[in-house]
């Protein structure tokens, strides 16, 4: 294929649901001349209380789509899919598009900047059981001493747009309190869902612990791959595409507080 056809081809994303819209938001707003494609598995949420085998299961499918729609990249938006299918993922994709994940471009920012310290992740049972962080922070012998805590309640709190209450303030208090957490300098957020909840969260450090947000570190990654592949796109092609496995008001509410306009979201079963 000529690379100036690769240029205009979409950014395929996908998450468990609406959680992935925070990297996909990052992306618009870094690159706004891509095109994104964005699946959110809504039929399956939450991905963090799933076996391995299914979330791989589910990624597959959804790479299927994603292929088909001709993505030249395709972003696993969800930390536990990242965790539980990226490398599987990967080997099915093959040549038809680049697979990446958010959790590599998280891992370099901490082994730059948190070097010798102690550092925090919070995320799904998926994603902290699997030791993926650790496990790639280990390999990069920084001297990162990680501490974990699975946070199972955020996910699907969050999904049911329960941020800024008392509940939530309870939920997130009672978690972040946890002695696994103590002596933090810096959080991973390692969920994507969890940006959502950032500020709540922030307040309850006041300051004394940074807490880091991917969505950010993964749109710059992005770009930064773009340009290595020299397959970034010159003009926007189109509006971004949503499709859901599962049709949902709360997730078209979601996507449109997200991009600010009515959305075309499309009901696509995995299985029929
Ligand atoms: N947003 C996802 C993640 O980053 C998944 C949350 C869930 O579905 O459990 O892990």
């Amino acid at each position: 294929m000529r690379q100036a056809d690769k240029r205009e081809r979409p950014i395929g994303v996908f998450d468990s649901g609406i959680g992935g819209l925070t990297v996909a938001k990052a992306i618009k707003a870094h690159l706004p001349e891509e095109q994104l494609i964005y699946f959110g598995d809504t039929a399956h949420l939450p991905y963090g209380d799933k076996s391995t085998a299914a979330i791989q299961a589910y990624s597959v499918k959804i790479c299927d789509l994603l292929i088909r729609q001709n993505c030249k990249i395709i972003l696993i938006a969800c930390n536990s899919a990242s965790a539980a299918a990226y490398e599987l993922v990967r080997e099915y994709v093959g040549s038809k598009a680049h697979v990446l994940n958010v959790i590599d471009p998280v891992v370099a920012h901490v082994a730059d900047r948190y070097a010798g310290k102690t550092v925090g992740l919070i995320g799904t049972k998926q994603t902290v059981n699997s030791n993926v962080y650790k496990k790639k922070i280990d390999a990069l012998d920084q001297g990162i001493e990680l501490r974990s805590l699975a946070t199972p309640l955020l996910a699907p709190m969050i999904e049911e747009g329960f941020f800024n209450n008392t509940i939530s303030e309870s939920v997130i208090q009672t978690y972040l309190s946890d002695p696994t957490l103590e002596n933090i300098e810096a959080l991973i957020l390692g969920c994507t869902h969890y940006p959502l909840i950032k500020e709540q969260i922030a307040r309850f450090y006041q300051g004394r612990v940074e807490v880091l947000d991917a969505s950010e570190l993964v749109a710059r990654h992005v770009g930064k791959v773009l340009t290595q592949l020299e397959i970034a796109a010159e003009r926007l092609k189109g509006a971004p595409h949503f499709y859901v496995s599962d049709y949902t008001a709360s997730f078209e509410a979601s996507t449109q507080l997200f991009f600010h306009q009515k959305v075309n979201l499309e009901h696509y079963p995995l299985w029929e």
